[in-house]
């Protein structure tokens, strides 16, 4: 049984990638996800406040009256070559977690704007990342900005991070885009190597007794799974760049949906917090169980099997599809 794929241009032993996450944070945790059979991991995010926040820091520290000395700003290493806390710890654990490991390792930048932050995507390489994950996330709030001047901002920000590193680049999507096969293809002109299909939001909700909002990073279920096979399956058949499935991957038959949508990894996060790291070995155990009663002999030779490759006209056949999902429901 062949469990191979390939991601980024990268190898990956199996589909299963972890994917961002507290648990991937952790180099102990990560070492007991590869025991376990993991193919590769993507680390929690760096986030573009924690990279300027750390710079700022280190510019007032630095500059603090040195005004009066004029001469003495010569002596100061530019900013660009100092990192500190959040930023700096990224980095040795970056290089730490490679050290430790056989599997490929993906960082990940999480960020909006252009700036300086983006010059960690070269400290990134050289810290040693197999690739890197770009999550770019903004909730826009402005009725008068439109939807292409938010799509320019993302696609500049990948610009300016493919600037700073020849690694490999994974978008890591949202939904909500008006036409996402559209931005996937601008992602893929403007230098994209994969796309992560996609980002779960985090929760709004209200807490009652605090009478404050509150936001929150929740868990997942298998059925949350279902946007990720439609747009695997949609973007499988129309752009020509990596798919890693993410979003209420749980099980080995979600994982076997997804490829057959067309994704070439699937990436866990909520699964693996609630289960634990061994539940890596279950779904590999399953996968490979239910492979071989379905006679297929290697992951390859499912990819996009059900995706929307053969379909001429893709939006009739969504279409039809909505249709008669309302009108064949029995109460
Ligand atoms: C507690 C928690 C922390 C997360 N941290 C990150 C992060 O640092 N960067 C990121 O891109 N995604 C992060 N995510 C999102 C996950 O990587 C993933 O995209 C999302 O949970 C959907 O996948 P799932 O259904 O497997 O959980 C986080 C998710 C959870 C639940």
């Amino acid at each position: 049984m062949n469990l191979s794929t390939t991601y980024l241009g990268l190898e990956f032993k199996n589909p299963l990638i972890a994917g961002a996450s507290p648990l991937t944070g952790s180099s102990d945790k990560i070492k007991e996800l590869e025991d376990a059979g993991i193919a590769g991991v993507v680390l929690h995010s760096l986030f573009e406040e924690q990279i300027n926040h750390d710079l700022h820091a280190v510019d007032h520290f630095l500059f603090q009256g040195s005004d009066s000395f004029a001469e003495s700003l010569s002596y100061f290493p530019e900013s660009d070559h100092l990192e500190s806390s959040e930023s700096e710890h990224y980095l040795e654990d970056l290089a730490e977690i490679k050290r430790s490991t056989d599997i490929p390792v993906i960082a990940s930048l999480n960020g909006v704007s252009s700036g300086g932050w983006v010059k960690y995507a070269k400290k990134i390489q050289e810290a040693g990342a197999a690739a890197l994950e770009l999550n770019i996330t903004y909730i826009p709030t402005d009725p008068m900005q439109d939807a292409r001047e938010i799509e320019n901002m993302y696609v500049k920000v990948l610009e300016d991070i493919k600037e700073n590193t020849t690694l490999p680049l994974a978008v890591k999507m949202n939904p909500y885009f008006t036409n996402p096969a559209q931005m996937a293809k601008r992602f893929k002109d403007a230098g994209a190597n994969g796309l992560v299909v996609f980002d779960n939001p985090v929760q709004v909700d209200i807490d009652l007794d605090e009478l404050s909002p509150v936001q929150r990073a929740n868990l997942t279920t298998s059925s949350s799974i279902s946007e990720t096979l439609r747009w695997c399956a949609i973007l499988h058949s129309m752009v020509d760049i990596s798919l890693a499935a993410s979003t209420g991957v749980h099980t080995a038959k979600d994982v076997l949906k997804a490829v057959m949508s067309g994704a070439d990894v699937t990436q866990m996060a909520s699964a693996l917090l609630k289960h634990g790291t061994g539940h890596v070995q279950t779904i590999l155990k399953e996968l490979e169980e239910w492979m071989e009663e379905k006679e297929y002999v290697s992951i390859e030779q499912m990819k996009g099997s059900i995706s929307l490759d053969h379909c001429d006209n893709k939006a009739a056949y969504e279409r039809a599809n909505y249709m008669r999902a309302l009108l064949t429901y029995r109460f």
